[in-house]
């Protein structure tokens, strides 16, 4: 990435978090100094091919001694969730943990919530899409505890909706909260870092892949045109194309 790229995004208020559970990309995110946290999900992880939990987490937190780190439970069960909750909190200082706004079967975790956050863990609430979701997490949140409200914005675009109205709101319904943080969950494009910025949201975190993407921020357009012209001339001759 461009010293130029680095400088905008350094520029940046809002935080930019790696989402992901690759080791490698985690290290290298970590020396790049680009990132202010990183984000995993189980879904991530399995995709990684990690098979046990806690020598991941363990991994994870050798590599990232000292930036926000996010792990989820991943019980269906609050009982076991509450267990897995405090054994991930016990790790490091610097673990939040990742509480689903729901179990499969709609249950709300908002009761887990609220005990975690009164014991000063510090918590990602995830998976969450609706303002009313919202309402809940912030009146189950201890003000002086630490959390990060992962609103799904990009699952919320995919249901052809857009997000930036519930991001607003959100923004406003946490405002009492000076220890909770808004974050952009799922980004679909280099533009959301952008519109996360623009509305004062805290924190988006992005895949490597869609980070990489920034490395056009601030390119000339012209520029721009000029390369995927390029592009497609030099595939064209690459394929021996005639017509
Ligand atoms: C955030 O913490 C999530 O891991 C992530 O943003 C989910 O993204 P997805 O909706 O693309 O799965």
């Amino acid at each position: 990435m461009s010293t130029n790229v680095k400088n905008i995004l350094a520029g940046l208020r809002i935080k930019i978090f790696s989402d992901g559970a690759d080791l490698d990309s985690i290290s290298e995110a970590y020396q790049q100094k680009l990132v202010k946290g990183f984000t995993t999900n189980p879904t991530l992880m399995a995709r990684a091919g990690v098979t046990n939990y806690l020598t991941f987490a363990k991994e994870v937190l050798r590599i990232v001694p000292d930036l926000p780190v996010s792990f989820e439970v991943f019980s269906d069960d609050f009982v076991e969730m509450r267990r897995q909750a405090l054994l991930l909190a016990d790790l490091a200082q610097n673990v939040y943990v990742k509480i689903p706004i729901t179990n499969t079967r709609r249950g709300s975790a908002c009761a887990l919530i609220h005990e975690l956050s009164h014991r000063g863990i510090k918590l990602n609430i995830t998976a969450m899409m609706t303002l009313p979701q919202v309402r809940d997490v912030a009146a189950a949140l201890h003000p002086d505890s630490s959390a990060f409200i992962s609103v799904f914005a990009g699952r919320i675009a995919d249901a052809g909706l857009d997000p930036l109205p519930v991001m607003r709101e959100a923004l406003e319904i946490l405002k009492p909260l000076p220890k909770a943080e808004l974050l952009w969950a799922s980004p679909r494009e280099a533009l959301n870092i952008i519109q996360a910025e623009q509305m004062g949201c805290h924190i988006i975190t992005v895949t490597p892949d869609l980070l990489a993407k920034a490395k056009n921020f601030g390119k000339d357009l012209n520029d721009f045109s000029l390369e995927t012209v390029k592009m497609f001339y030099n595939d064209s001759v690459k394929s021996g194309f005639s017509l």
